[in-house]
């Protein structure tokens, strides 16, 4: 069994802004542990909504709040954490196989995502008793 902590990474990535404003660089494989193929964001989910609920066998990601602020729940089977997104800075990782609930959505949220993979829905766990099965074999 995994251990929750080395599935997950909390990066902060530099500011490198200056007086006319913040700017923040992500480069796949440089900042993060990998290359782009794919980018999405949420935004306009209000605070009663709960996305995601679903696991991935092979995209990875990485979650930056690039406005406002949501929370995601992280749960591996065996262990579950919840990480507060707050700051444009922060990028949460999250490797392969790791079940993650989005919520708590701000209204001025955009919830940008990261990932390694091109969308396949084959590939997403969306029953979580399906998921426990496979974590637990
Ligand atoms: P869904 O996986 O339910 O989003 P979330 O987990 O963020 O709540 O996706 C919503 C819809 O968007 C669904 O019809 C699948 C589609 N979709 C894509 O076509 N490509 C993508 O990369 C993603 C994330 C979703």
């Amino acid at each position: 069994m995994l251990r929750l902590e080395d599935q997950i990474h909390i990066f902060n990535f530099p500011d490198l802004g200056d007086e006319r404003g913040n700017l923040v660089v992500v480069e796949g494989g440089i900042a993060i542990p990998f290359d782009i193929k794919r980018i999405f964001y949420i935004y306009g989910s209000d605070s009663e909504v709960v996305r995601g609920s679903h696991a991935n066998l092979k995209s990875e990601f990485i979650m930056i709040n690039v406005s406002g602020t949501s929370k995601v729940l992280i749960d591996n089977g065996l262990e579950r954490r919840v990480v507060a997104l707050d700051k444009p800075r922060m990028g949460l990782y999250l490797k392969s196989m790791v079940w993650k609930e989005m919520y708590d959505f701000s209204p001025d949220s955009v919830l940008l995502v990261l990932s390694n993979e091109h969308y396949d829905p084959g590939e997403y766990i969306r029953n979580y008793t399906d998921y426990l099965e496979m974590v637990r074999k």
